[in-house]
């Protein structure tokens, strides 16, 4: 019988990626106690690859968990990228366009890893490879997770539950069914990626619509690439050897484009799904959904992990508030705060998606149509304008401010 031990805290926090480290920095800085509990190791966290491109607001979330210093380092500042289309490249100039907005390219990887050593130095609680995550009573004013860990039973008992757990985790799977809404499709291909210790193929991304498929060329710093393939959900990873990749991205992009590719062996290589998706609201009681526990969106935006960070955002102010201004305010607003900007980060990458990719219904008009839109979008300043202020994210308070 394992023995059992119960701690108390005041935020438990289930799911120790992105949203629960961010959570966890910026609760710990604020005085509140929370305990992290994941279901994996840290190392199996850290090896998780994916995007790489930074909205201001989540920098600037990452200077204030007090965890900036190596993505100002490291990270490399991008004012535009370059979108083509069978003849047409054509620059987006970001920063003319926004009145000087810029993003940072930034692995995901990298500020997992920044934020777990903040927190490691902090000597703050996480259990990795808990099994078993159990949350209970998150309909009254005593919430508890309970799981399994080194042979033993551990209670938390607490006053909020944070479902940073993502979209397969067992936060939003506990939410009984009819308090709950979800939102979802899912797109007829995949995302086939490769990151290469190689010299990326431009200096800023390229965002390429191909009659093969599309194509994504970007990178994690100035001597390692990554590069996305759109691929049938059929493919399996067998039928992509290194060098079919690079033989394919040629054949989208064209000998002139890629007259300066370098090539060189796959560190990692992928195959992953694209979907839209949304539960509402985000908060059943004491236990609030954030990041992709609560919504996915297609990658074409790079828009998941900078939306995690906002709902974040939100859910730190809302417990400070809570704790240090005894206003319930914040947690009574929350799900609506987030979901505003939720769903206009789902309808950009929506969008981006479709008019970036082939869908095997689109028939040839279909293509025509896009084709016309991306003609529209690439030499009308509207256009730019409205691609440029979507990619760069929206201000946190972007509601308050009528937007
Ligand atoms: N118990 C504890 N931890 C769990 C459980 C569980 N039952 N289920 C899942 N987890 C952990 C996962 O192992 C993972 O480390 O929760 C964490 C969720 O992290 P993410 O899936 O990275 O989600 P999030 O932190 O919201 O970050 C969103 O990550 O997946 C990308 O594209 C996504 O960029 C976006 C970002
Ligand atoms: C990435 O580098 O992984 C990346 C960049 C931009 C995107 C999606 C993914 O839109």
């Amino acid at each position: 019988m394992p023995q059992s031990h119960t701690i108390r805290t005041q935020v438990a926090i289930v799911g120790a990626g992105p949203a629960g480290l961010l959570l966890g920095q910026l609760l710990h800085r604020a005085g509140i106690d929370a305990v992290l509990i994941e279901r994996q190791s840290a190392d199996y966290v850290l090896g998780r690859i994916r995007a790489g491109v930074l909205e201001q607001v989540t920098m600037d979330l990452l200077d204030e968990a007090g965890v900036g210093q190596r993505m100002h380092a490291e990270g490399l500042v991008h004012s535009g990228f370059d979108m083509v289309c069978e003849g047409l490249r054509k620059r987006v100039d970001l920063a003319a366009l926004t009145g000087g907005k810029t993003v940072m390219v930034y692995g995901q990887t990298e500020v997992t890893r920044d934020l777990m050593e903040a927190r490691q130095s902090a000597g703050l609680p996480t259990y990795y490879e808990a099994q078993s995550v159990q949350i209970q009573d998150f309909d009254t004013a005593h919430p508890r997770v309970v799981f399994e860990h080194g042979g033993h039973t551990v209670g938390v008992e607490c006053d909020f539950i944070a479902g940073c757990d993502g979209f397969h985790g067992v936060c939003r799977a506990n939410v009984p069914q009819g308090a709950m809404q979800t939102f979802e499709k899912v797109y007829p291909f995949g995302w086939l990626g490769i990151l290469s210790d190689t010299q990326p193929l431009h200096h800023e991304l390229i965002y390429a619509s191909t009659v093969r498929g599309f194509v994504l060329c970007s990178q994690r710093s100035h001597t390692r690439s990554r590069y996305y393939l759109q691929v049938p959900l059929t493919d399996t990873l067998d039928q992509w050897s290194d060098e079919a990749f690079w033989d394919e991205l040629r054949l989208r992009l064209g000998p002139q484009q890629c007259a300066s590719l370098v090539t060189g062996p796959s560190i990692e290589k992928s195959i992953a799904p694209l979907r839209s998706f949304v539960a509402e609201p985000m908060r059943f009681g004491r236990l609030f959904l954030a990041g992709d526990a609560a919504h996915i969106v297609p990658p074409t935006g790079a828009k998941g992990l900078n939306l995690a960070a906002s709902d974040v955002k939100y859910l730190s102010q809302a417990l400070r508030d809570f704790y240090l201004e005894r206003s319930n305010a914040g947690v009574d607003h929350y799900s609506d705060r987030c979901l505003r900007r939720v769903w206009r980060a789902e309808r950009f990458s929506w969008w981006f998606t479709t008019l970036m990719h082939r869908f095997p219904a689109d028939a040839t008009i279909d293509n025509k149509l896009k084709y016309a839109e991306l003609d529209y979008v690439l030499h009308s300043e509207a256009g730019l304008r409205s691609l440029a202020e979507n990619y760069v994210g929206l201000p946190l308070d972007f509601a308050q401010a009528g937007a």
